[in-house]
């Protein structure tokens, strides 16, 4: 595994302006975590206020930019216009977007609601189609831009018990080739990330250990994905050097099929 030390470092993202949904855990950790290492302004939101505030008290130290906390309960529509023209305005305009945030909690087919279908919509896929609204004039404003998209291996692979976790996440891959085509003349990227399984505390409760040995297996490479792994690809696409990068799907799965 790389070591802090041996990481990549792009000078393009110093000072860039970056708000991450879903910042306090998880994948979402991590990717603040690395765009702060690499002296970006770093905005991110969450519902769970303490690890938030842990993260914060963590990285601020010796932080070129400390990250800036936000409570957004993203399924709040409102709420996330709020957040994004906040953002802009605390960081001193918008860069780069990074829609992370969501929620694989398991469902049975046979009991799924249309008030379920509509939760789950809500916090899966409704809102990194109004937080990219939002960000696009701010994004012009700063003369281009990049908006990532959270999506999910789970659907390519026709995982059990998520049916709408996996509709969400495959219309995620429909709606960043549609926003890439959008945007693309206004300077403004828009690429999917596609996370395998990536070792979270949160994934740590659906995973036996056997369970654990067998998604290894089916990988290509041995061992787990960490939020660092991911965050590696993330600052990748969001700087200077993926200018030609856009509309499409990039997988860091350790070859799981
Ligand atoms: N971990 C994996 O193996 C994996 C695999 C494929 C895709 N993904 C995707 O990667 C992204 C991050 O996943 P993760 O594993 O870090 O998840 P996680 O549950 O660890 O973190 C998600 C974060 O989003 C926050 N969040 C949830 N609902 C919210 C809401 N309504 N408003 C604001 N914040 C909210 C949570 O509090 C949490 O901090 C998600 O889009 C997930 O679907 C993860």
């Amino acid at each position: 595994m790389s070591s802090a030390s041996t990481r990549a470092i792009y000078p393009s993202l110093r000072d860039k302006r970056i708000l991450v949904t879903g910042g306090a855990s998880g994948i979402g950790e991590g990717l603040v975590e690395a765009f702060v290492a690499q002296g970006a302004r770093v905005a991110f939101c969450d519902i769970a206020d303490e690890p938030a505030q842990s993260l914060v008290a963590r990285l601020s130290p010796g932080a070129a930019h400390p990250p800036l906390y936000r409570r957004c309960d993203l399924t709040d529509v409102e709420a996330v216009r709020a957040l994004v023209a906040e953002a802009e305005t605390a960081l001193g305009g918008l860069d780069v977007l990074v829609n992370n945030a969501g929620n694989d909690d398991r469902h049975k087919l046979d009991e799924v609601t249309p008030a379920y279908w509509d939760d789950r919509m809500a916090v899966n896929l409704r809102h990194l189609f109004f937080a990219a609204q939002a960000a696009v004039p701010a994004m012009r404003r700063a003369g281009g831009g990049v908006i990532l998209n959270f999506g999910s291996i789970s659907w390519h692979l026709g995982l059990k018990d998520m049916p709408l976790y996996q509709t969400a996440k495959a219309a995620i891959e429909g709606m960043t080739r549609a926003l890439a085509r959008d945007l693309g003349r206004d300077g403004i990227r828009v690429s999917a990330i596609v996370p395998g399984n990536v070792q979270t505390p949160r994934q740590e409760r659906w995973y036996t250990p056997e369970g654990e040995a067998e998604l290894v297996a089916s990988q290509c490479l041995d061992g787990r994905i960490q939020p660092s792994d991911v965050a590696a690809l993330v600052l990748f696409l969001a700087s200077d050097d993926a200018r030609m990068c856009t509309g499409h799907n990039y997988f860091i799965d350790a070859g799981w099929r």
